[in-house]
């Protein structure tokens, strides 16, 4: 069967605005911010970015909302290539946005966000053609409902799917049975495993039948586990600049690696690097590599590993 796009994510898109301060602020203070960034963030939205910066065709599935924002949502992922004819336009909602603070030092980021005034996803608003006719899907757990409608489609069209498991919300644990790779925050894990620590939280997820279960954890890297067992795969070190959307572009690399067919470790590595070289410059978006920036920055930092 000939599919349509390579990737198609349904989930959550935003407005990010950021700035880098020099310092965590107290309580009433006012602080200038440097660096001021406008541009496209949101998990889904970002990873399929990522995974169009890598060189493949992409979509994108999610709700924004009729202001100008929502309009800067579409024009910006458009102008990466991703196909959004699908999106879904709520006429007179406000659309969601998010406040960033960069701190000058770490590059660790604090987000303040809004849904805005817009409902959720519904499943019924899904093009199911577009979903049952790509590669691999991404989704969130930002919209669960579409999530969990989205991930049975393409699961049973025979796409592979990986989700941004980042809160255990009301909902996440009906999309779980239909993912291939169940991709988890520090903060799911916790929530998953209630505080058993990283290795209760990857048997807790296995639980749900998927290829792997993996869990990011910032700078250290990530760790997984498979059928072929435990691994653990080290962060690459990198000048932090700015690490908003690391996550985000860990997801769209990982199902990247994934539909390469690599093996779980490549999947984990390659991710790494590519979400470690987001990390160098300011912004969800801005410092994602194309497919040779990050074989380059593989070929230098994990010789012994092939990614052809
Ligand atoms: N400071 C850093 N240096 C190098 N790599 C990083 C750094 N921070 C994050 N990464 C990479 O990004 C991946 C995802 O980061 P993290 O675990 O913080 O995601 P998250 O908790 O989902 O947060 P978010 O989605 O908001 O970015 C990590 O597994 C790692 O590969
Ligand atoms: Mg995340």
């Amino acid at each position: 069967m000939s599919r349509r796009f390579d990737v198609t994510g349904v989930g959550y898109t935003a407005i990010d605005y950021l700035g880098v301060i020099p310092h965590f602020p107290e309580e009433n203070l006012k602080l200038e911010l440097d660096r001021l960034k406008v541009q496209g963030g949101g998990p889904t939205a970002t990873a399929t970015v990522t995974a169009a910066r890598l060189g493949l065709s992409t979509a994108f599935i999610g709700k924004v909302g009729g202001d100008y924002r929502g309009a800067m949502m579409l024009m910006k992922l458009s102008g990466e290539g991703v196909d959004v004819s699908s999106a879904v336009l709520e006429d007179g909602a406000l659309s969601q946005f998010a406040f960033i603070m960069v701190d000058a030092e770490t590059g660790r980021r604090t987000i303040l966000w809004t849904r805005g005034t817009l409902a959720p996803l519904r499943p019924e608003e899904l093009d199911m053609k577009m979903i049952s006719s790509c590669r691999g899907l991404l989704v969130d757990t930002l919209e669960p409902a579409a999530a969990a409608a989205a991930a049975r489609e393409a699961s049973a069209a025979g796409a592979k799917v990986v989700i941004d498991a980042g809160t255990l919300r009301e909902g996440v644990r009906e999309i779980l049975p239909h993912c291939h790779y169940i991709v988890a925050s520090e903060t799911f894990a916790g929530q998953i495993s209630e505080g058993r620590g990283e290795r209760a939280a990857l048997e807790e997820m296995m639980k749900y039948g998927p290829e792997a279960a993996v869990v990011t954890l910032g700078e250290r890297g990530c760790v997984a586990l498979s059928e072929g067992g435990h691994i653990e795969e080290p962060g690459f070190e990198v000048e932090t600049v700015d690490t908003t959307g690391a996550g985000d572009v860990f997801h769209g690399a990982f199902l990247y690696a994934v539909l390469r067919e690599w093996d779980i470790r490549r999947c984990c590595v390659f991710a790494n690097a590519v979400a470690a070289m987001k990390c160098r410059v300011l912004g969800g978006r801005t410092g994602i590599p194309g497919l040779a920036e990050a074989l380059e920055f593989l070929g230098e930092h994990a010789p012994g590993l092939d990614f052809i």
